[in-house]
Formats: structure tokens, sequence, C-alpha cells
């Protein structure tokens, strides 16, 4: 994608995209110094190498409240001490993603894998997969640290218990020599925890660290070091306006209850806000950028209402299916072309407008690939010696909420006009 007219390049104002995007984890996470100290102090003696030992401690917090960013600097630091032999001994860390890794086995599959084994996709219960890695990491005098990411969604999973009493309390029940320290992370313990079986729970019944939402002055610190210690963006293109106006406009205030509190909204707004002003060819991020991103919905800048009020119905309605198919699955990136269609004659069935055939709606939908607005990718296979295509599409750079409510407003415009 390109932001500026052809042939002109002017400089770039983010340095790095990377160190924007939600996997990358910060040099500095100011403002929860307490948290990190409280865990290592939790886990220490997994840490330091005592067997026949689990501990666990549990993240609570709203979105954004850097769970997960903390985790993953723990995880990460402990993993390179061990590697490097650095002060403590054999540790394996495994992250875990109970969206990604729904069941016991593929759980297990995770935890195997970054333990550096090769486990197949089948052929294994998991009993004797948990055995097998189990086994494996004590002769070996491994300890074992797991970061149980989205926890609210595995309390509620049916293999959701069996996971976590896998974790806590088989290798006691088993004997086996090791030490298992356990982070899980939740946003909304209270509720979540009622899912969890008590025979569990009161294994987890472990220290619960509170994340609370970060105020506009934290934010503003979070802000400022994204662009000063990571050099995400160009320092000269940040201004103290800009910081305090997305801080202010995130911020959560203790005395009012009102405010998200949440530093990856706050890191998005500034990552559009910085989009915004390069595709405008700019130097700097105006204060305005940042009210129209805000007023928008955090929508990227190139992908105005004005580019979907122009497309034709059946491309909004087409558009407004793979939304929908990507809402249902929140986990992937891509969905099949046959569930969109789906989708796209259930939504003409309802509007009472005749769907086109096959051949039409994927024209379309080469059109919306076309303009930027989708991301479409063929694959070819082969069934009995004939080419078959599976396509897919997705929708990476425009929040799916955002886009499910305009087409709709869109379509029934559209609709109600023509027909009166
Ligand atoms: N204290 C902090 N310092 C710097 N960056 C932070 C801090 N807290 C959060 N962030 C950044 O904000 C974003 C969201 O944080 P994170 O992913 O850890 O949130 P979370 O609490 O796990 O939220 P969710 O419940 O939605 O998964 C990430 O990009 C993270 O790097
Ligand atoms: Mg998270």
């Amino acid at each position: 994608m390109s932001f500026a007219g052809e042939g002109f390049a002017p400089r770039r104002i983010i340095l790095d995209e990377r160190k924007l995007s939600t996997e990358y984890v910060p040099v500095k996470l100011q403002h929860r110094e307490s948290q990190i100290e409280d865990s290592l102090r939790i886990l220490k003696p997994v840490i330091k190498g005592e067997k026949y030992v689990v501990l666990s401690v549990i993240y609570d917090g709203p979105a954004g409240t850097g769970k997960t960013a903390v985790a993953r600097k723990i995880g990460s630091f402990l993993a390179s001490e061990a590697r490097e032999r650095k002060r403590i001994p054999p540790l394996v860390v495994s992250y875990v993603n109970a969206q990604e890794q729904r069941t016991r086995y593929q759980v297990l599959r995770k935890i195997g894998s970054d333990a550096g084994l090769t486990i197949p996709r089948r052929g294994f219960s998991a009993d004797e997969l948990a055995s097998y890695i189990f086994d494996f990491l004590a002769r070996n005098d491994y300890n074992l640290l797991v970061i149980l990411d989205e926890a609210d969604v595995l309390a509620r999973e049916e293999d959701g218990n069996a996971i976590l009493y896998t974790l806590l309390r088989l290798p006691e029940l088993h004997g086996t020599r090791i030490g298992i320290g356990l982070v899980v992370i939740f946003r909304r313990f209270d509720e979540s925890s009622l899912y969890i079986e008590d025979a569990v729970r009161s294994s987890l019944a472990s220290t619960r660290l509170k994340f609370d939402p970060y105020t506009a002055a934290q934010l503003r610190d979070i802000l400022w070091n994204r662009v000063l210690a990571d050099k995400a963006i160009r320092e000269t293109a940040v201004s103290d306006d800009v910081v305090d106006m997305i801080a202010s406009a995130v911020g959560y205030d203790p005395s009012t209850g009102r405010g998200y509190g949440d530093a990856r909204m706050a890191l998005k707004i500034l990552y559009f806000a910085a989009l915004k002003a390069e595709s405008e060819g700019r130097e700097g991020i105006l204060p305005a950028d940042v009210r129209e991103v805000i007023s928008r919905g955090v929508l990227p800048a190139e992908l105005d209402e004005e580019v979907f009020e122009k497309l034709d119905l059946h491309e909004k309605l087409i558009l407004l299916a793979i939304t929908r198919v990507l809402l249902l699955e929140p986990s992937r990136a891509y969905v099949s072309m046959g569930d969109v269609e789906l989708e796209y004659e259930d939504l003409c069935g309802r509007y009472d407008e005749k769907p086109l055939r096959h051949t039409s709606v994927w024209e379309r939908v080469q059109r919306l690939k076309k303009i930027g607005v989708i991301d479409a990718r063929v694959e070819s296979g082969e069934t009995r010696g004939r080419t078959t295509q599976i396509s897919f599409v997705g929708i990476t750079r425009i929040p799916l909420n955002y886009l499910e409510g305009l087409l709709t407003k869109l379509i029934e415009r559209e609709i109600s006009s023509g027909r009166r």
C-alpha cells in the first residue's frame, strides 16, 4: 500500500509498523512494575528449579490493560535467562492462547512443541501425550512455565476444566519430578471462574493480580515510550498535544468510572493518525488527525465512508456477508468463499433482493480486492485429477463492528430510497 503519490516519497512518520502491532512486546512496561514483581515472586520456586510443585498466578483485568504484554515479557525474559544458563536452571516457557488451542490435545501439543518435541496431530490420547511431555521434561531436568491466555474462553469450553486439571494436578498425581508455573489470564475472572469446577478452582485459588484500566497520565507515558524507547514513530512527528489528546480520549477516570483505559486503543489511534498524516504527505501528526481518527471509530484514512458509499448494492451485500462471517469466526483471518456466499444469499433473502450467480459474485470480490477493501487469495488443490480452486477472503485493516454498522446503514438507505 502506498501513502504517497506516484514517484514522490516523503519521509515516513512510522518507523516500524511491527512495533505498533499487538504481538509486539515493548521495551518498557511502565505502570506494571508491581504485577511483574509479584508474578516473579510468586513463581520464584518454579523458576529456581524446585520440583514437585505447581504454582499459579491469575491476571485479571479488562481489554488492553497489559496482561498479555506483561506475561510475554516475563516469559521471554525467563526463557532467555534459562537458555543462556544465567542464574536459572532449565525452563521451558510455553505461550498458549485458548482462542487458538481449544482442546486439551491442542494445548498439550503446543506445550510439547515449545519444549522442542515434534508431536503428531493425532495418534496419542491426551493423557498419553501429557505423560510423554511431562516425562520428557522431568528426564531433562526442566521446569515448565505456561502462560494460558484468553482463559475466559477456556473456562467455558468443554475441555477447559480438563486442561486446567492436567496442568494443576496431573504431575502431582503421577509423582512426576517437575515444577510447573502457570500464568492464567482472564478479562473477567469473577464471571469466568463460575464455570470452573470446584476441585480445579481450589488448586487455582492462587494470587490474583488486578490489571486496572490505565488513566490518561499512564497512557501518556505508554504512548511516549512507544515513540522514544521503541522508536516506532519518528519523534519529531509527535507532539505533546497529540499524545495528550489521545490519552485523555481513552484514559480511565477512577472518580467517574468513565473511559476505556485501553492501551491498545490508544496505540491504534496514534497509528492511524500517523497513517493519515503520512497519506497527506505531512511530516508531523496534527491534533486534527487524531480528532478525525477518533470520530471515525479508528478507521484508516484511506478508507473513507465515501469509498463504501460508491460500491454498488451487491458489492455492499457481499462485503457485509464477509464481515459477518468473519465476526462469527473471530479467531480466523480468512474465511472461505463458500461460507460467504451462503451468508450473502441469506442477506439477499432478508432484503428481498435476487442474489447474483457465483461468477458475478466472484467478479465483485475481485473488484473489492482491487480497491483494497478486502484481501482475497485462491488456493488450488487437486481432487481426483481435477484442479479445484478454493478461495478465501479476509479484511485486515477495518474494525469489523464498524464496518458491519456502516454497511447495514448504507444498504438500508439504498434499498429504501430505491423503492420509494
Ligand atoms: N504498560 C504498558 N506499557 C507499554 N505498552 C503497553 C502497556 N500495557 C499495554 N501495552 C500495549 O497495549 C496493547 C495491549 O496490551 P495487551 O495486549 O497486553 O492487553 P491485554 O490486557 O492482554 O488485553 P486483552 O484482554 O484484550 O487481551 C499492546 O500493544 C501492549 O504492548
Ligand atoms: Mg491479551
